[in-house]
């Protein structure tokens, strides 16, 4: 397990990666503010505003549920944690947070935040991508002889920056693992982050494994928290509830139908979370 959990204390797992070339950015750019989308639980809010305290920049968070404004008492840790860190939040309703990748709803919030960087939600975009150059070198390094790279998938960025920084040998894929119904719609977005940042071609080193998502994003079943505490159990590391669990339950899946072969040098990417647990 490659223990990216531990990468940083707020800006944990992934986030660091993703986040570190847009604030990059943000800075090129001038802007004061990152401004950014999530539910209550995000991992993406937490780090974003953590990131943003940490580099000084201002933070804002559209939340989706227009029902949190006026009852902070039920704000999750989440939001609470992000609101101490200096991020501002504004409420939407379900609706209105369906509108948010839109172009005209993009341009109306940058006139509103003229000096705001938006991130979108889950904070996928293509400079995030270009952020995981450091970890897969890593990887390479410490395990040189990998074959299966695993990772949970959410909006695919992940998987879309791993892919574009591995250097494919014949018998390496890397599997992400859909943590939410229906993903396949991912794919051709994860295709085009890759074409747009490296000139490989990893068609056949890299799949989408729909059929984990153990119910639906952020579902919370039996099985799912079995999974958390055996393997807490056995090998004394946390896993989160919504992405990572997910990732080890595929593969253990696909260990006992015998898809790994004999050999196979396996790493399971730990992108963090834990803050949602
Ligand atoms: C802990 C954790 N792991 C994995 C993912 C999936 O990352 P991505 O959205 O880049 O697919 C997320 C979501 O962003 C996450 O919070």
């Amino acid at each position: 397990m490659k223990r990216e959990e531990l990468n940083h204390p707020t800006v944990q797992g992934n986030k660091l990666h993703k986040l570190k070339v847009n604030i990059q950015e943000a800075k090129r750019q001038q802007k004061d503010t990152l401004l950014t989308f999530g539910g209550a639980y995000s991992n993406h809010i937490a780090a974003t505003a953590a990131a943003a305290k940490q580099v000084g920049l201002k933070s804002v968070g559209f939340i989706r549920g227009d029902e949190l404004a006026l009852t902070p008492d039920k704000w999750s840790p989440t939001l609470k944690r992000a609101h101490q860190n200096g991020m501002t939040l504004h409420f939407i309703s379900r609706s209105d947070y369906r509108e948010k990748n839109r172009p005209d709803t993009l341009q109306k919030l940058q006139q509103a935040f003229p000096q705001a960087y938006i991130l979108p939600e889950g904070g996928s975009n293509i400079l995030a991508v270009q952020g995981f150059e450091s970890l897969m070198s890593d990887i390479e390094s410490q395990c040189p002889d990998w074959s299966h790279l695993y990772t949970a998938v959410g909006t695919g960025g992940t998987l879309a920056g791993l892919v574009t920084f591995a250097k494919f040998k014949s018998h390496r894929s890397i599997l992400g693992v859909a943590t939410l119904k229906n993903a396949d719609y991912l794919m051709p977005i994860i295709a085009q982050w890759i074409l747009q940042t490296t000139e490989q071609k990893p068609v056949n080193h890299w799949h989408l494994l729909t059929q984990y998502h153990m119910g639906g994003y952020a579902k919370k079943t039996p099985e799912l928290f079995k999974q958390l505490t055996d393997f807490k159990n056995t090998f004394g590391i946390d896993l989160d509830s919504i992405y990572t669990v997910k990732m080890v339950m595929a593969f253990y899946d696909q260990l006992q139908k015998k898809l790994l072969k004999p050999g196979s040098k396996i790493v399971l990417l730990h992108t963090g979370g834990l803050q949602g647990n």
